[in-house]
């Protein structure tokens, strides 16, 4: 009896992992209509000054790795937006990309997606 609860406690917690963790897929979505323009299909910025996140760059000038960025810190930096003071020449990025403000867990999904780009 014990044990069986605790199968059940498992495979809940197996089906609510992926919801806490961001849904990569919803993600994209929101990638694809918002972030594209400046950090590019598949995270390929082609614009100077605009992190790749299929290299894993944050702030590529500084050397500093998405990878090496906490979620919370990622949320905030895209909620704000983003401008790194040593690179005045970069580009600014506006809050939540330019596009319409994004509630806790879309931005969840938009980092698991992103950090998923990393080759
Ligand atoms: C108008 C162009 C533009 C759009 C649209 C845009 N970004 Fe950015 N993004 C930038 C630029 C430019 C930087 C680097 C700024 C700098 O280093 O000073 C940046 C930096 C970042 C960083 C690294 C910041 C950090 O935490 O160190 C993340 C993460 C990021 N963008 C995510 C996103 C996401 C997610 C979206 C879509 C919601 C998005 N961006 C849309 C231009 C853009």
């Amino acid at each position: 009896m014990k044990r069986s609860a605790g199968l059940a406690g498992a495979f809940v917690l197996i089906l609510l992992s992926p919801a806490l963790a961001g849904n990569p897929q919803k993600g994209k979505e929101i990638y694809e209509t918002t972030c594209i323009p400046c950090h590019g299909p598949e995270g390929n910025a082609i614009i100077p000054g605009v992190p790749s996140f299929a290299k894993d760059e944050a702030i590529p000038g500084k050397g500093i790795k998405l990878s090496e960025l906490s979620d919370e810190e990622v949320k905030r930096n895209i909620s704000r937006g983003f401008k790194n003071p040593s690179t005045p020449g970069a580009p600014i990025m506006p809050p939540f990309g330019g596009g319409p403000p994004l509630s806790d867990g879309e931005l969840e999904d938009l980092i698991a997606y992103i950090r998923s780009l990393a080759k």
